[in-house]
């Protein structure tokens, strides 16, 4: 199975800066065979980022979306939208959403539902606060593991198979300290185990960067990356995507 590496540009970059960043991108990554990379910019810059992706091996991804079909939503962006855009991905359930925006389990279900009903490929974000962390990991895979129940509820086995899931503890979100690759292997063995599925694809987020990339890209389990940060550094994702 082939890595996959998800970028996750968040609110970092204007949309002439993501332009030109996956300009560049796009150029590197076409010879790469070894990856499947996904970019997700911010909404107002997916159609001219899908648009220099097009045809060559990245592919687009959202970073969130609106589960209702269409109507009085002032301010979100809906399926149709993003299928029309040609995204194959979209984030679920990121800590920042959860955190800041106030996203429950039930909604996160509700969206991933959705994206897997339009036909694209849900990545499912969970991880735990530095607080359950320090009660130690007993507690972590409890947390974690009602995240991942409740996130996937109602998914039927077949499309579990396309659905993508995150293990980013919060505490490590953008703090430059990584998760041990030792425990992130733990974790992914647990998330597997709790999902049921051995083919299901799991991320390793939080503070990835050039430096460690490749250890937790060699570690058991660990089917690839959610890079926020260093995703937007051109040489940080070069060096990574090169490894
Ligand atoms: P950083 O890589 O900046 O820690 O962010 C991780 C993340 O939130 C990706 O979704």
């Amino acid at each position: 199975m082939k890595k996959l590496i998800v970028a996750n540009w968040k609110m970092y970059l204007t949309l002439s800066q993501s332009v030109t960043l996956t300009k560049r991108i796009s150029k590197s990554q076409i010879t790469n065979h070894k990856l499947r990379v996904v970019l997700c910019p911010s909404f107002v810059a997916l159609e001219e980022v899908g648009k220099i992706v097009h045809g060559t091996r990245v592919k687009l991804g959202a970073q969130d979306v609106e589960p209702e079909k269409r109507g009085a939503f002032t301010g979100e962006v809906g399926l149709d939208d993003l299928a029309s855009l040609q995204v194959e991905y979209v984030l679920v359930g990121h800590s920042e959403r959860r955190r800041i925006f106030h996203e429950t389990d039930a909604l996160v279900n509700e969206k991933l539902r959705a994206v897997i009903k339009a036909g694209m490929r849900p990545i499912l974000c969970v991880g735990e606060p530095h607080g359950v962390r320090t009660q130690g990991m007993a507690k972590v895979r409890r947390y974690v593991g009602t995240q991942v129940k409740t996130g996937l509820r109602g998914v039927a086995k077949k499309d579990l198979r396309r659905t993508v899931i995150a293990y980013e503890p919060i505490w490590a979100i953008g703090s430059g300290k990584s998760d041990m690759p030792e425990d992130a292997v733990q974790m992914h063995a647990w998330i597997r185990k709790v999902v049921g599925i051995k083919s299901v694809r799991i991320l390793y987020g939080g503070s990835v960067s050039a430096k460690n990339a490749r250890a937790f890209l060699r570690a058991p389990g660990i089917d690839g990356l959610l890079i926020g940060k260093a995703s937007v550094n051109l040489g940080q994702w070069r060096a990574i995507t090169h490894l």
